[in-house]
């Protein structure tokens, strides 16, 4: 049985970016995923893992002034948002992001809960916990699409410790 919660321990930075780059080809267009955590606990470090995964090779910047970073690969649309700014939850509706999330896109959000009760659902969740020696990062698949997601993700990484 496919454990669809389950906890990494990322010994450092390297360890954080081959995780977003392993599960970058399990992404599909339309799936939500929240990335929680203190400042500084790796959040941006793990989608620029995953920006590579996908074969992004420009830089990938903190979306923390901006609000939002957009990226096109190939026919791919993800967007990378950083709520940490908000004050008040309404502030995500004025902002007008609420297109931002259709079937078409991948979104990653930083700070979810800056715009806590107005974000759709997430599919996937990644908490990040800064250790004592590196980071530990909680993964939960909260809908079929993120189990599914989950699913990919485990079924080519062992076949990649089997080859
Ligand atoms: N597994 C790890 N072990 C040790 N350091 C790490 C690890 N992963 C990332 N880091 C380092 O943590 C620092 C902060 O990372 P990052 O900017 O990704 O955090 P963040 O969660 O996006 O923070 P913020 O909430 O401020 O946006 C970076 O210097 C990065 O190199
Ligand atoms: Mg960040």
């Amino acid at each position: 049985m496919i454990a669809l919660h389950q906890t990494c321990h990322l010994a450092d930075e390297t360890a954080t970016l081959a995780l977003g780059t392993a599960i970058a080809p399990a992404l599909r267009p339309g799936l939500i995923v929240f990335l929680q955590g203190e400042l500084g606990a790796g959040k941006t470090t793990f989608t620029r893992g995953i920006l590579r995964g996908l074969g992004y090779l420009g830089k990938v910047k903190s979306p923390t002034y901006n609000l939002i970073e957009l990226y096109k690969i190939s026919r791919l649309y993800l967007y990378h948002f950083d709520f940490y700014r908000f004050n008040n939850p309404n502030e995500w509706e004025e902002a007008g992001f609420r297109d931002y999330f259709n079937a078409d896109s991948i979104c990653l959000v930083e700070w979810p809960e800056k715009a806590d009760g107005l974000l759709p659902r997430a599919d996937l969740k990644f908490i990040f916990k800064v250790t004592e020696g590196g980071r530990d990062v909680e993964i939960q698949a909260d809908t079929e699409a993120g189990k599914l997601c989950v699913k990919r993700w485990q079924i080519s990484s062992r076949n990649n410790t089997l080859r």
